[in-house]
Protein backbone atom coordinates (compact mmCIF):
# COMPACT_ATOMS: atom_id res chain seq x y z
CA UNK A 1 0.00 0.00 0.00
CA UNK A 2 1.30 2.92 -0.75
CA UNK A 3 2.05 5.65 2.15
CA UNK A 4 0.63 9.33 2.09
CA UNK A 5 3.27 10.96 3.72
CA UNK A 6 1.77 14.93 3.62
CA UNK A 7 0.75 15.34 6.81
CA UNK A 8 3.88 14.14 8.53
CA UNK A 9 3.46 14.50 12.25
CA UNK A 10 6.01 16.32 14.12
CA UNK A 11 6.72 13.59 16.57
CA UNK A 12 7.43 11.50 13.70
CA UNK A 13 10.35 13.87 12.39
CA UNK A 14 12.84 12.89 11.59
CA UNK A 15 12.03 10.38 8.89
CA UNK A 16 14.79 8.71 6.58
CA UNK A 17 13.95 6.85 3.80
CA UNK A 18 16.49 5.37 0.60
CA UNK A 19 14.33 4.96 -2.77
CA UNK A 20 16.42 3.26 -5.54
CA UNK A 21 19.81 4.34 -3.81
CA UNK A 22 19.04 7.78 -3.31
CA UNK A 23 18.58 9.01 0.44
CA UNK A 24 15.57 11.10 1.84
CA UNK A 25 16.22 13.07 5.67
CA UNK A 26 13.27 15.01 6.84
CA UNK A 27 13.54 16.52 10.13
CA UNK A 28 14.35 19.48 11.83
CA UNK A 29 17.73 19.98 11.34
CA UNK A 30 20.51 20.45 8.64
CA UNK A 31 21.76 16.69 7.95
CA UNK A 32 24.28 16.42 5.21
CA UNK A 33 24.90 12.09 5.22
CA UNK A 34 22.07 11.91 2.62
CA UNK A 35 21.01 13.09 -1.37
CA UNK A 36 18.07 15.07 -0.09
CA UNK A 37 17.60 16.59 3.63
CA UNK A 38 14.33 18.69 4.07
CA UNK A 39 14.16 20.74 7.17
CA UNK A 40 11.06 22.22 8.68
CA UNK A 41 12.43 25.32 10.66
CA UNK A 42 13.62 28.95 10.41
CA UNK A 43 15.91 29.95 7.74
CA UNK A 44 18.84 31.63 10.24
CA UNK A 45 18.94 28.37 12.12
CA UNK A 46 18.60 25.81 9.47
CA UNK A 47 22.35 28.15 7.76
CA UNK A 48 23.82 28.59 10.79
CA UNK A 49 24.30 24.76 10.87
CA UNK A 50 25.84 24.60 7.17
CA UNK A 51 29.39 24.70 7.00
CA UNK A 52 31.66 26.96 5.42
CA UNK A 53 32.39 26.52 1.83
CA UNK A 54 29.31 23.87 1.55
CA UNK A 55 27.45 24.61 -1.57
CA UNK A 56 28.02 24.93 -5.26
CA UNK A 57 24.40 26.77 -5.58
CA UNK A 58 22.03 28.64 -3.44
CA UNK A 59 18.80 29.06 -5.40
CA UNK A 60 15.72 30.72 -3.92
CA UNK A 61 12.55 32.93 -3.90
CA UNK A 62 12.03 34.67 -0.92
CA UNK A 63 8.76 36.19 0.89
CA UNK A 64 8.90 39.57 -0.61
CA UNK A 65 6.95 40.59 2.28
CA UNK A 66 3.64 41.71 0.57
CA UNK A 67 1.39 39.30 2.96
CA UNK A 68 1.16 36.32 1.31
CA UNK A 69 -0.20 33.42 3.77
CA UNK A 70 3.14 32.46 4.75
CA UNK A 71 4.89 35.72 5.68
CA UNK A 72 5.18 37.69 8.68
CA UNK A 73 4.50 41.10 7.29
CA UNK A 74 7.46 43.36 8.40
CA UNK A 75 8.06 47.41 8.02
CA UNK A 76 10.11 47.21 4.64
CA UNK A 77 13.76 48.16 5.96
CA UNK A 78 13.34 45.82 8.81
CA UNK A 79 12.45 43.16 5.99
CA UNK A 80 15.70 43.71 4.33
CA UNK A 81 17.45 43.42 7.00
CA UNK A 82 16.28 40.23 7.78
CA UNK A 83 17.06 39.05 4.22
CA UNK A 84 20.64 40.46 4.58
CA UNK A 85 20.86 38.34 7.49
CA UNK A 86 19.72 35.37 5.61
CA UNK A 87 22.48 36.78 2.57
CA UNK A 88 25.15 36.98 4.91
CA UNK A 89 24.89 32.84 6.10
CA UNK A 90 24.17 32.53 2.11
CA UNK A 91 27.70 33.52 1.30
CA UNK A 92 29.24 31.99 4.20
CA UNK A 93 28.04 28.58 2.93
CA UNK A 94 29.12 29.20 -0.74
CA UNK A 95 31.88 27.15 -2.31
CA UNK A 96 34.19 29.97 -4.10
CA UNK A 97 33.15 28.56 -7.45
CA UNK A 98 29.78 28.96 -6.44
CA UNK A 99 26.85 31.44 -7.50
CA UNK A 100 23.46 32.62 -6.09
CA UNK A 101 20.75 32.85 -7.66
CA UNK A 102 17.54 35.26 -5.99
CA UNK A 103 14.51 35.11 -7.43
CA UNK A 104 12.42 38.28 -6.81
CA UNK A 105 9.36 40.52 -7.91
CA UNK A 106 7.92 43.75 -6.18
CA UNK A 107 7.14 44.71 -3.12
CA UNK A 108 4.38 46.94 -3.38
CA UNK A 109 3.04 49.93 -0.59
CA UNK A 110 0.29 52.03 -1.27
CA UNK A 111 0.21 51.01 -4.98
CA UNK A 112 3.92 52.26 -5.03
CA UNK A 113 6.47 49.46 -6.36
CA UNK A 114 9.49 49.04 -4.48
CA UNK A 115 11.31 46.23 -7.27
CA UNK A 116 13.01 44.05 -5.01
CA UNK A 117 15.78 43.48 -7.15
CA UNK A 118 17.26 47.09 -6.88
CA UNK A 119 16.41 46.83 -3.15
CA UNK A 120 18.95 42.85 -3.17
CA UNK A 121 21.82 44.14 -5.51
CA UNK A 122 23.59 46.02 -3.02
CA UNK A 123 23.19 43.80 -0.32
CA UNK A 124 25.10 41.17 -2.59
CA UNK A 125 27.51 43.57 -4.19
CA UNK A 126 28.73 44.91 -0.41
CA UNK A 127 29.21 41.11 1.30
CA UNK A 128 31.94 40.87 -2.78
CA UNK A 129 29.42 39.16 -5.39
CA UNK A 130 29.64 39.87 -8.49
CA UNK A 131 26.30 40.12 -10.53
CA UNK A 132 26.82 38.07 -13.53
CA UNK A 133 23.05 38.25 -14.76
CA UNK A 134 20.06 39.77 -14.28
CA UNK A 135 17.57 37.07 -15.59
CA UNK A 136 14.10 38.19 -16.88
CA UNK A 137 11.47 35.42 -16.29
CA UNK A 138 8.49 36.44 -18.45
CA UNK A 139 5.24 34.80 -17.89
CA UNK A 140 2.09 35.22 -20.00
CA UNK A 141 -0.85 35.10 -17.14
CA UNK A 142 -1.42 36.96 -13.81
CA UNK A 143 -3.14 39.54 -12.12
CA UNK A 144 -4.62 41.93 -14.45
CA UNK A 145 -3.88 45.80 -12.47
CA UNK A 146 -6.21 48.41 -12.50
CA UNK A 147 -3.89 51.62 -11.83
CA UNK A 148 -0.36 50.49 -13.65
CA UNK A 149 0.18 48.13 -16.41
CA UNK A 150 0.03 44.14 -15.32
CA UNK A 151 3.35 43.10 -14.51
CA UNK A 152 4.15 39.96 -16.48
CA UNK A 153 8.22 39.29 -15.40
CA UNK A 154 10.50 38.68 -12.13
CA UNK A 155 13.88 38.69 -12.03
CA UNK A 156 16.57 36.16 -11.17
CA UNK A 157 19.76 38.20 -9.78
CA UNK A 158 22.68 35.72 -10.34
CA UNK A 159 26.28 36.65 -8.51
CA UNK A 160 29.13 34.31 -7.71
CA UNK A 161 31.66 34.81 -5.96
CA UNK A 162 34.82 34.85 -7.40
CA UNK A 163 35.27 34.83 -11.00
CA UNK A 164 36.47 31.16 -11.15
CA UNK A 165 32.77 29.84 -11.20
CA UNK A 166 31.38 26.30 -12.65
CA UNK A 167 29.07 27.56 -16.05
CA UNK A 168 28.13 24.63 -17.82
CA UNK A 169 26.64 26.85 -21.07
CA UNK A 170 26.75 23.51 -23.21
CA UNK A 171 24.08 21.92 -21.18
CA UNK A 172 21.31 24.54 -21.84
CA UNK A 173 22.03 25.66 -25.03
CA UNK A 174 18.50 26.07 -27.21
CA UNK A 175 18.39 24.96 -31.06
CA UNK A 176 19.59 27.85 -33.21
CA UNK A 177 16.74 29.36 -35.80
CA UNK A 178 18.87 28.67 -39.07
CA UNK A 179 21.35 25.77 -37.82
CA UNK A 180 22.34 25.93 -41.43
CA UNK A 181 23.78 29.28 -41.58
CA UNK A 182 27.57 29.51 -42.68
CA UNK A 183 30.27 32.53 -42.37
CA UNK A 184 29.99 34.87 -45.73
CA UNK A 185 33.22 36.65 -45.05
CA UNK A 186 36.87 36.02 -42.74
CA UNK A 187 39.05 32.63 -42.27
CA UNK A 188 35.65 30.43 -42.55
CA UNK A 189 33.74 31.80 -45.32
CA UNK A 190 31.82 29.14 -46.56
CA UNK A 191 31.63 27.00 -42.91
CA UNK A 192 29.09 26.66 -40.68
CA UNK A 193 28.95 29.56 -38.06
CA UNK A 194 26.47 28.33 -35.70
CA UNK A 195 28.01 26.07 -32.91
CA UNK A 196 26.71 22.56 -33.10
CA UNK A 197 24.69 22.12 -30.01
CA UNK A 198 22.22 25.25 -30.07
CA UNK A 199 23.34 28.84 -29.01
CA UNK A 200 23.03 31.12 -25.63
CA UNK A 201 19.64 30.83 -24.05
CA UNK A 202 19.94 34.94 -23.31
CA UNK A 203 18.97 36.17 -19.95
CA UNK A 204 15.43 36.58 -21.21
CA UNK A 205 13.81 33.63 -20.29
CA UNK A 206 10.35 33.00 -22.09
CA UNK A 207 9.22 29.73 -23.95
CA UNK A 208 10.43 26.68 -24.65
CA UNK A 209 7.73 27.11 -27.56
CA UNK A 210 10.36 26.73 -29.95
CA UNK A 211 12.94 28.79 -28.72
CA UNK A 212 14.25 29.12 -32.57
CA UNK A 213 11.33 30.85 -33.64
CA UNK A 214 10.44 33.14 -30.51
CA UNK A 215 14.21 33.63 -29.26
CA UNK A 216 13.19 33.62 -26.00
CA UNK A 217 12.38 30.88 -23.04
CA UNK A 218 8.66 30.46 -21.42
CA UNK A 219 7.96 29.28 -18.25
CA UNK A 220 4.77 29.36 -17.81
CA UNK A 221 4.55 30.34 -13.82
CA UNK A 222 2.79 27.53 -11.85
CA UNK A 223 -1.32 28.25 -11.96
CA UNK A 224 -4.05 26.62 -11.91
CA UNK A 225 -3.95 23.88 -14.77
CA UNK A 226 -0.40 23.12 -14.45
CA UNK A 227 0.49 19.51 -13.62
CA UNK A 228 3.13 20.36 -11.19
CA UNK A 229 0.35 22.79 -9.48
CA UNK A 230 0.13 22.31 -5.30
CA UNK A 231 -1.23 24.61 -2.81
CA UNK A 232 1.48 26.68 -2.19
CA UNK A 233 0.57 30.27 -3.70
CA UNK A 234 4.08 30.96 -5.20
CA UNK A 235 5.47 28.06 -6.51
CA UNK A 236 8.49 27.76 -8.89
CA UNK A 237 8.20 25.52 -11.95
CA UNK A 238 10.53 22.57 -11.64
CA UNK A 239 11.79 23.75 -15.11
CA UNK A 240 13.19 27.18 -14.11
CA UNK A 241 15.39 25.90 -11.40
CA UNK A 242 16.58 22.81 -13.59
CA UNK A 243 18.40 25.93 -16.04
CA UNK A 244 20.04 26.91 -13.10
CA UNK A 245 21.42 23.63 -11.86
CA UNK A 246 22.15 22.45 -14.87
CA UNK A 247 24.20 25.33 -15.90
CA UNK A 248 25.32 26.22 -12.39
CA UNK A 249 26.70 22.72 -10.84
CA UNK A 250 27.87 19.40 -11.99
CA UNK A 251 26.47 16.12 -10.12
CA UNK A 252 27.15 15.61 -7.10
CA UNK A 253 27.10 19.11 -5.79
CA UNK A 254 25.27 20.82 -3.38
CA UNK A 255 22.43 22.99 -4.13
CA UNK A 256 20.24 24.88 -1.18
CA UNK A 257 17.13 26.06 -1.37
CA UNK A 258 16.43 28.48 1.92
CA UNK A 259 13.19 29.30 1.05
CA UNK A 260 12.23 26.04 0.13
CA UNK A 261 8.28 26.10 -0.43
CA UNK A 262 7.13 22.80 -1.88
CA UNK A 263 10.59 21.90 -2.65
CA UNK A 264 11.04 22.82 -6.48
CA UNK A 265 14.84 23.53 -6.30
CA UNK A 266 15.11 20.13 -4.41
CA UNK A 267 13.49 18.43 -7.17
CA UNK A 268 15.21 20.00 -9.81
CA UNK A 269 18.43 18.91 -8.06
CA UNK A 270 17.58 15.51 -7.50
CA UNK A 271 16.42 15.13 -10.97
CA UNK A 272 19.75 15.71 -12.27
CA UNK A 273 22.06 13.59 -9.33
CA UNK A 274 22.64 16.91 -7.11
CA UNK A 275 22.46 16.64 -3.49
CA UNK A 276 20.21 19.53 -2.02
CA UNK A 277 19.08 20.78 1.00
CA UNK A 278 16.07 23.27 1.66
CA UNK A 279 14.39 24.66 4.54
CA UNK A 280 10.47 26.42 5.16
CA UNK A 281 8.86 27.29 7.95
CA UNK A 282 5.39 25.85 7.09
CA UNK A 283 4.92 22.64 8.51
CA UNK A 284 2.44 21.59 5.55
CA UNK A 285 5.14 23.03 2.56
CA UNK A 286 7.76 20.54 3.97
CA UNK A 287 5.29 17.70 4.20
CA UNK A 288 4.14 18.16 0.46
CA UNK A 289 7.94 18.70 -0.63
CA UNK A 290 8.71 15.12 0.89
CA UNK A 291 5.70 13.66 -0.78
CA UNK A 292 6.91 15.58 -4.05
CA UNK A 293 10.56 13.94 -3.53
CA UNK A 294 9.18 10.45 -2.84
CA UNK A 295 7.33 10.71 -5.59
CA UNK A 296 9.90 11.87 -8.16
CA UNK A 297 11.96 8.95 -6.82
CA UNK A 298 8.99 6.63 -7.54
CA UNK A 299 8.89 7.97 -11.30
CA UNK A 300 5.03 9.38 -9.97
CA UNK A 301 5.74 12.98 -9.92
CA UNK A 302 3.91 15.30 -11.93
CA UNK A 303 5.91 17.95 -13.71
CA UNK A 304 5.64 19.85 -17.11
CA UNK A 305 9.01 17.83 -18.73
CA UNK A 306 12.04 20.38 -19.60
CA UNK A 307 11.49 22.57 -22.97
CA UNK A 308 8.16 21.03 -23.68
CA UNK A 309 6.92 24.01 -26.07
CA UNK A 310 3.97 25.55 -23.92
CA UNK A 311 0.49 25.80 -25.12
CA UNK A 312 -0.37 27.62 -28.10
CA UNK A 313 -4.62 27.86 -29.01
CA UNK A 314 -5.03 27.21 -32.77
CA UNK A 315 -8.13 30.08 -32.35
CA UNK A 316 -10.65 27.50 -33.15
CA UNK A 317 -11.15 26.50 -29.19
CA UNK A 318 -14.40 28.08 -27.24
CA UNK A 319 -12.02 30.01 -24.63
CA UNK A 320 -10.03 31.65 -27.91
CA UNK A 321 -13.34 33.15 -29.65
CA UNK A 322 -15.14 35.92 -27.78
CA UNK A 323 -17.98 35.32 -25.91
CA UNK A 324 -21.36 35.04 -27.55
CA UNK A 325 -22.66 38.20 -25.31
CA UNK A 326 -20.23 40.55 -26.67
CA UNK A 327 -21.40 40.21 -30.19
CA UNK A 328 -23.67 43.11 -30.03
CA UNK A 329 -21.57 45.06 -28.09
CA UNK A 330 -18.66 44.16 -30.45
CA UNK A 331 -20.82 45.15 -33.34
CA UNK A 332 -22.60 48.41 -31.48
CA UNK A 333 -18.61 49.38 -31.24
CA UNK A 334 -18.07 48.95 -34.95
C1 LIG B 1 8.18 32.57 -2.44
S1 LIG B 1 7.96 31.20 -1.41
C2 LIG B 1 9.08 30.02 -2.10
C3 LIG B 1 8.38 29.00 -2.98
C4 LIG B 1 9.32 27.95 -3.52
N1 LIG B 1 10.27 28.51 -4.47
C5 LIG B 1 8.52 26.81 -4.20
O1 LIG B 1 8.77 26.51 -5.38
O2 LIG B 1 7.65 26.24 -3.56
C6 LIG B 1 8.79 31.65 0.06
C7 LIG B 1 8.75 30.59 1.15
O3 LIG B 1 9.48 31.08 2.28
C8 LIG B 1 8.93 30.46 3.45
N2 LIG B 1 9.37 31.22 4.64
C9 LIG B 1 8.91 32.42 5.08
N3 LIG B 1 9.57 32.78 6.20
C10 LIG B 1 10.47 31.80 6.47
C11 LIG B 1 11.44 31.60 7.49
N4 LIG B 1 11.61 32.48 8.48
N5 LIG B 1 12.19 30.47 7.45
C12 LIG B 1 11.99 29.53 6.47
N6 LIG B 1 11.09 29.68 5.48
C13 LIG B 1 10.34 30.79 5.48
C14 LIG B 1 7.44 30.49 3.16
O4 LIG B 1 6.73 29.55 3.92
C15 LIG B 1 7.38 30.23 1.65
O5 LIG B 1 7.09 28.87 1.36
Amino acid sequence: MAINYTNVRDFELPQEIEIKGKRVYYGRRFNPNYDVCLVHGDVLDFLREVPNNFATLIVTSPPYNIGKPYENKKEFREYLQWQEEVVKECVRILRNDGSICWEVGNYVENREVFPLDIYFYPIFKKLGLKLRNRIIWHFEHGLHAKTRFSGRYEVILWFTKSDKYVFNLDAVRVPQKYPGKRAYKGPNKGKPSCHPLGKNPSDVWKVVLEDWEKEIWEIPNVKANHPEKTPHPAQFPIELVERLVLALTNEGDWVIDPFMGVGSSVLASLLNNRRSAGVDIVKNYCDIAFQRVLDALEGKLKRRPLGRPIYQPSGREKVAKPPEEWKTLLNWMD
